[in-house]
């Protein structure tokens, strides 16, 4: 799966979210062009490490936002969005040291899990949550 797929129609409407989605988005193509081209792994290694610490940090935001909705109303909303940053995180953690464990070609089969994951993030999850903090005129600009 091409990792931009999800650009189209999305924009958070938080500057720094937005931005932080198109590096993703840039990280992600780079990753797929490694493993479609077998490695190196050292530089796979890279890539993924910035990657999750992207990853983790982007999180970290969309989570603050979230504690500026409405606790109990989202309840729902809020436990699944963090469940699954929670999951692409283990994912792409685990990736990593499976890779270093010698487990390159059955990553590379699987990464374009983490792809999907992501897109379903963001066009489902980041969508709705950026309609909530509107509705809410909270956590965005
Ligand atoms: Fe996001």
């Amino acid at each position: 799966m091409d990792p931009s797929c999800w650009t189209v129609d999305l924009l958070f409407g938080h500057p720094e979210i937005d931005r932080q989605h198109q590096e993703i988005i840039a990280i992600g193509k780079e990753i797929e062009a490694a493993f479609a081209g077998n490695g190196p792994e050292p530089k796979i290694i890279e890539q993924l490490t910035m990657y999750y610490n992207l990853l983790k940090r982007h999180f970290s935001d969309e989570e603050k936002i979230m504690l500026n909705i409405s606790q109990d109303k989202y309840k729902s909303h809020i436990d699944a969005h963090r469940h699954l940053h929670e999951s692409i995180l283990n994912f792409v953690a685990n990736a990593i040291k499976d890779i270093k464990s010698g487990l390159f070609i059955e990553i590379k089969n699987l990464f374009p899990y983490a792809f999907e994951s992501l897109a379903y993030n963001v066009k489902f999850y980041d969508s709705e949550l950026a309609r909530i903090a509107h509705a809410e005129n909270s956590g965005l600009a």
